[in-house]
């Protein structure tokens, strides 16, 4: 039997005394998710980044929800995109950030994109997080088939560059950015049988 403090914080078996954080869970987005997921959206345009990727002004929630499902399932995806998975991170109730799995590259992802894109809310940052969304989401990409994943940031973005070589991630080149705008660094993280299984027995835990 475990106990929850009003933090959301796991306090371990009772009468043990031991603390351990609450788990991330990556899952969906809910119709109900639509006021956090809009703050989020908010907060994230502050370091020109999108929570909700190809969000249209004025579109119903529900209606945006489900083109998220038709875009995962490949049944609905626009001219030049590929199959995608979009999930947001939930802790304690809470979103705190998101993950873009897309199922394989186009040249502007296999130039710049890449397979995997995620973010966590501002307040949210340095609880290790980013590094949990990116590890979960290194296991669907290997569950969807995609042996080699490759993750980029711009190069000035040291806490993204930190994140995903925490994950495995090789640094295998750095290429000019699109039309002026800042040079990518490009990694892969190579997913063989073994070394997905060492990652599992080496989970990382949010703090
Ligand atoms: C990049 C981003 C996802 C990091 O999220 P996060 O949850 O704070 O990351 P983590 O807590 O897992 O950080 C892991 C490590 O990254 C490094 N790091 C994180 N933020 C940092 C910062 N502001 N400055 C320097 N290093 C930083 C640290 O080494 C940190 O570990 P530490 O806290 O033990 O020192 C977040 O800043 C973000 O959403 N930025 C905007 C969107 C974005 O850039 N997405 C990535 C696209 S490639």
């Amino acid at each position: 039997m475990s106990a929850m403090d009003d933090n959301g914080e796991d306090k371990g078996p009772e009468g043990l005394g031991i603390s351990r954080p609450p788990p991330l869970l990556l899952r969906a987005l809910r119709p109900e998710d639509e006021p956090a997921a809009r703050a989020a959206q908010a907060e994230l345009s502050a370091d020109n980044f999108g929570f909700l990727p190809d969000l249209r002004e004025g579109e119903p929630w529900t209606g945006y929800v489900q083109r998220l499902e038709l875009l995962r399932t490949g049944t609905e995806v626009p001219n030049g995109w590929v199959p995608t998975t979009f999930l947001v991170a939930e802790v304690a109730g809470e979103l705190v950030g998101r993950t873009s799995i897309r199922h394989g590259l186009n040249p502007w992802l296999a130039q710049w994109g890449g397979h995997i894109g995620y973010a966590v809310r501002p307040g949210f940052r340095r609880r290790g997080y980013a590094t949990e969304i990116l590890h979960q989401s290194l296991a669907i990409a290997s569950a969807l088939g995609i042996d080699n994943v490759l993750i980029t940031c711009d190069v000035g973005n040291v806490a993204s560059a930190a994140v995903i070589e925490r994950c495995g991630g090789l640094l295998a080149d750095i290429v000019p950015g699109e039309r002026g705008s800042a040079a990518k660094r490009r990694y892969w993280v190579e997913r063989t049988p073994s070394s997905h299984r060492a990652r599992q027995d080496d989970r990382v835990e949010p703090r």
